[in-house]
């Protein structure tokens, strides 16, 4: 073990905004807008935010209390608090971020590009021939390396010289982007028809496919909160105080929601003003009919920048947590320096990534193993082990630097014991039907 300080936020809300980094991502702001617009707009954001308050919100605390009582990296945590076989718990979160990572940066290549493409009008002339060229082939390759080095050059500065302090303006930009965005969006002709599809419910499209939905709402609420991957146990080990996790918890889920909320505000606005229908979402559609719309508008170029620049930096906070999960694993246990650690881990994500740059159904097919599988698997263990092998220690910690009541403590291991590893039982089943489905082993879905 290694003997060396371990780092720690410089404050409070150094540690919320680093979190929320880690939270918006991807998923808020590429793929929360077109799976709303396919599921039933509002209806589904009603389901979707069930399962962020019920599932998410709880399951995101149970790995605070983990990571702020341990101290430690996800896998030493589990031995640090006395459990010495839970760790296999930690060993699944850290290879599902170490697997996440390597195509997430794929997509954030994809994003660098795409912030070049509109400067220069590159798509102007045709988005979905743009998107085809660059998403595959050595271009792809490239630029996953030019984003992969970013997150490296962060990661390698540590917790309070490289997160907190490159989150600390990466988060308010990305607010202030898209709130622009979206005040923009609304002064488009024609967009109005945008909030209507996008925030009127359509109970009948829920019903009909309340199946797959339901997983998909879980699928995301984890993903969205950074869940499964020993993200938030890694950032809760750099506390160092006892603040109150609830309450730095309830902000993190709330500003999260909030972002994606805005990011719908802004796509789809700017698509109906053109009378595209935003489609089913799928891998390349949101860049495909995005891009293609920024085309047709007045200051297209500034705009694409300006969304593409809001990516970015989402997909960047996002990707550092990931970084940091393996990262502090290794800086726990070895005398090798962090910059070191970092740049070998970063490389080795990069080598997995590469098969995911060689076209979309690769990456399809590792985004489908850490949705239905890894993430899920992940976060049942955890609450397992929080709600039922930890659990008179994990309500002490909770309490911890709060006014909570034990009542209150009580109610959320309930939720942690029940309610929360039954969704996501259901959310795993599913998930490997679909995989099944998918791998033809199973000709059609039971359920
Ligand atoms: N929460 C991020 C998003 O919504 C993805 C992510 C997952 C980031 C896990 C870090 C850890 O895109």
């Amino acid at each position: 073990m290694s003997q060396t300080q371990r780092d720690t936020w410089t404050t409070r809300v150094g540690f919320i905004l680093a979190a929320v980094g880690s939270a918006v991502g991807l998923g808020n702001v590429w793929q929360f807008p077109f799976q709303t617009g396919a599921n039933g707009g509002a209806a589904f954001i009603v389901v979707y935010l069930v399962a962020v308050f019920l599932i998410g919100f709880p399951a995101m605390l149970a790995e605070f209390v983990v990571g702020r009582r341990a101290e430690r990296n996800p896998i030493d945590a589990f031995v640090r608090l006395g459990h010495r076989n839970w760790r296999i718990v930690g060993v699944l979160g850290t290879i599902s971020a170490f697997w996440i990572l390597s195509f997430y940066s794929v997509v954030g290549g994809w994003v660098i590009r795409y912030i070049l493409g509109s400067a220069r009008g590159s798509y102007f002339s045709g988005s979905e021939a743009y998107f085809g060229s660059i998403s595959a082939g050595p271009e792809a390759i490239f630029f996953h390396a030019v984003f992969m080095a970013l997150v490296i050059g962060v990661v390698a500065f540590g917790i309070s010289g490289g997160i907190e302090r490159s989150t600390k303006l990466m988060v308010p930009s990305i607010v202030l982007l898209l709130g622009g965005l979206a005040v923009w969006a609304s002064t488009l002709d024609g967009g109005a028809a945008g909030y209507v599809y996008y925030l009127s419910p359509d109970v009948s499209a829920l019903r009909a496919n309340i199946w797959t939905i339901l997983p998909a709402a879980v699928g995301q609420a984890f993903f969205t909160l950074s869940l499964g991957m020993g993200a938030m146990i890694t950032y809760a080990s750099y506390l160092g105080r006892d603040d109150s996790l609830p309450a730095d918890g309830a902000t993190i889920v709330v500003l999260n929601t909030l972002v994606g909320l805005l990011a719908g505000l802004v796509v789809f606005p700017i698509l109906f003003s053109l009378g595209v229908e935003p489609g089913s979402g799928g891998l390349g559609a949101a860049f495909i009919t995005l891009a293609g719309a920024f085309a047709q508008l007045p200051g297209g170029r500034i705009l694409g920048v300006a969304f593409f620049v809001v990516l970015l930096l989402a997909a960047l906070s996002s990707a550092i947590s990931l970084l940091e999960v393996v990262t502090s694993y290794l800086a726990d246990n070895t005398d090798v320096s962090r910059p070191r650690i970092a740049v070998g881990l970063g490389a080795a994500i990069f080598a997995l990534g590469i098969p995911s740059a060689f076209g979309l159904s690769i990456l399809g097919w590792y985004n489908a193993i850490a949705y239905n599988l890894l993430l899920p698997l992940s976060v049942l263990c955890l609450l397992l082990f929080v709600g039922w092998v930890d659990a008179g220690d994990a309500v002490t910690e909770l309490r911890r630097g709060t006014g909570l009541s034990e009542s209150s403590a009580l109610a959320w291991l309930w939720f942690v014991r029940t309610i929360v590893p039954l969704g996501v039982l259901v959310t795993l089943l599913l998930g490997l039907q679909t995989l099944a489905v998918d791998a033809g082993l199973l000709a059609n879905p039971v359920v």
